[in-house]
C-alpha cells in the first residue's frame, strides 16, 4: 500500500476518537494519511492528536491564514486515492448528498474524484429518518461506498443501529478500495487458518502455536483481489475477518470434513492451517486427576492428513500447501509437495526470527511443481500473502 494516499474526513460525533485508530492502522500498512476535520470534530478529538498520528498538518479551517485554502483543499481532494469520512454525521451526509460546501471538509469532499467511503454514526432515529435514508440512497446510487452503521449501545444510552463500524472493519473497507489489482475476480478461493485442537479430556487439549494471522492475511488479500473467499479456521488468536464466509472448526477431522464438503465449489485451496497431526486415542470423558500419578502416558494416534484426502477427491482445483519446517526446509517441502499432490508449496523455516508461528511477519520460499523456486525475505504477513497470491495466480 506504499504510494497510496487516503484523506480521512472526521466529523463531530462521539466516535471521532476512533479516527486515531483508523489513522494508526492505515499507516501501519504503508498508506499516507491526510486528515481534514470539521469544526465539530475538534470538540471530540484534538487536531494535534491526528496531526501527530498522521505525520501531516490537519486541515480544519477554510480560511486559515497560514495556508492557501484554494490550493490546500483542491490538492488534498486530488491527492486522495480514497476519501473516507469516519465518523460521518447525518449533517455531513446531507451536505454531501445535496452538494453543499461550506467548510474545509465538505468542500474537499465535493472536489474529490476519488472513491468515497462513508462510515455513518448517529442516533438510531436520525439514521432511520426518511431524510437520512433518502440521502444515503442518493449517495449509494452515485457510487459512494458505505460501511456500517453497526448496531449496539449508542452514545445516547439506547441500543440500536447507528454506531460507527469498528476501525478494523473501516480500514479493511478502505484497503479493499485501494486495491486495484483484481486478478482473482471470479475465482473461488478456500483458505484454511489457525491450529486445530484435539481433546485429551473435557478441559485439556493438544494443539500448536498457530495464531491464524498468515491464513487471515491470505483470505483478506484474496478477497481484496476479487476472489469469493471461504475461510475454514480452527480456534485462532485473531478475529475471523468479516465479509468472508467463515467456517469455524475445532478438530483436524472437522477441518477435513469442512474442506471436502466445499471442495467442488472452489477453484483454489490454500492450506495454511496447522492441523494437529495426532490426537488422543482414548480421550477421557472426565477430567484426568493428578492425584496419585507419578506420570501420565498418552496414547496418541494420527489424525487424517487433509491434503492427502484432498488430492484424492480433487478435480481441477489448484492446491497450495504450506510447510512449517525446522530443518532441511527445501527438501522436506518439496517432498511434501510431491507426496500430497500439490501444485505449489510455501515453505517457512519456523526457526528463523520473524518467521512462522504467532509473529506478524514471515519469510518464505515457494516451490512450484514445475521446479521453479521463488523466495521472499522478511516481510509482513500481508506482504507475504500478496506474494503467495502473485505466485498462485500463475497456476491457473
Ligand atoms: O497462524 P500463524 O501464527 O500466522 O502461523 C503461520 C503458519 C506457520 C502456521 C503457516 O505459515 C504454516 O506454515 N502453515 C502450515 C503448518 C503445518 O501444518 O505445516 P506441516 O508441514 O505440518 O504440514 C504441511 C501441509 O499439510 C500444510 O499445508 C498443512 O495444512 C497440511 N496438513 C497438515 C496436517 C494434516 N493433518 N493435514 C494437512 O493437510
Amino acid at each position: 500500500m506504499k504510494n497510496k494516499t487516503v484523506v480521512l474526513g472526521v466529523t463531530g460525533g462521539i466516535a471521532a476518537y476512533k479516527s486515531a485508530e483508523i489513522v494508526s492502522r492505515l499507516r501501519k500498512t504503508g498508506v499516507d494519511v491526510h486528515v481534514v476535520m470539521s469544526r465539530g470534530a475538534c470538540n471530540f478529538i484534538t487536531p494535534l492528536t491526528l496531526e501527530t498520528m498522521s505525520g501531516h498538518p490537519v486541515a480544519t479551517e477554510m480560511f486559515h491564514e497560514k495556508t492557501h485554502w484554494e490550493v490546500e483543499h483542491i490538492s488534498l481532494a486530488q491527492r486522495a486515492d480514497v476519501f473516507v469520512v469516519a465518523p460521518a454525521t447525518a449533517h455531513v451526509i446531507a451536505k454531501y448528498a445535496h452538494g453543499l460546501a461550506d467548510d474545509m471538509l465538505s468542500t474537499t469532499l465535493l472536489a474529490t474524484t476519488a472513491p468515497v467511503l462513508l462510515a455513518p454514526a448517529m442516533n438510531e432515529n436520525m439514521w432511520a429518518h426518511p431524510a437520512t435514508q433518502a440521502n444515503m440512497a442518493l449517495l449509494r446510487e452515485r457510487g459512494v461506498h458505505v460501511v456500517g452503521p453497526a448496531s449496539g449501545l449508542l452514545a445516547c444510552g439506547v441500543n440500536g443501529q447507528g454506531r460507527m463500524e469498528e476501525p478494523d472493519v473501516i480500514v479493511d473497507a478502505i484497503l479493499d478500495l485501494l486495491e486495484t489489482k483484481k486478478d482473482y475476480a471470479g475465482k473461488r478461493v478456500m483458505v484454511t487458518a489457525g491450529p486445530t485442537r484435539e481433546a485429551i479430556d473435557p478441559v485439556r487439549y493438544v494443539s500448536n502455536r498457530s495464531s491464524g494471522k498468515m491464513g487471515v492475511a491470505l483470505a483478506l488479500q484474496a478477497r481484496r483481489r476479487g476472489a469469493q473467499v471461504t475461510l475454514v479456521h480452527g480456534p485462532m488468536e485473531v478475529q475471523p475477518p468479516r465479509w468472508v464466509n467463515c467456517v469455524p472448526v475445532e478438530t483436524t477431522e472437522q477441518m477435513c470434513q469442512a474442506i471436502l464438503q466445499r471442495l467442488d465449489d472452489c477453484d483454489m485451496l490454500i492450506k495454511c492451517a496447522a492441523p494437529a497431526d495426532f490426537k488422543a486415542a482414548y480421550p477421557s470423558d472426565q477430567k484426568i486427576k493428578k492425584a496419585g500419578k507419578d506420570n501420565l502416558a498418552l496414547d496418541m494416534i494420527p489424525t487424517p492428513d487433509i491434503l492427502t484426502a484432498v488430492s484424492e477427491a480433487k478435480k481441477n482445483q489448484v492446491v497450495i500447501g504450506f510447510a512449517a519446517e525446522t530443518q532441511d526446509v527445501s527438501a522436506y517441502a518439496k517432498d511434501k509437495m510431491q507426496r500430497k499432490g500439490l501444485d505449489m508449496i510455501v515453505a517457512n523455516d519456523v526457526t528463523m526470527p520473524g518467521a512462522g508461528f504467532g509473529v506478524d511477519t514471515n519469510i518464505v520460499t515457494v516451490h512450484k511443481k514445475d521446479g521453479t523456486v521463488y523466495q521472499h525475505p522478511l516481510a509482513s504477513k500481508e506482504q507475504i500473502a500478496a506474494f503467495v497470491l502473485d505466485q498462485g495466480i500463475t497456476l491457473f
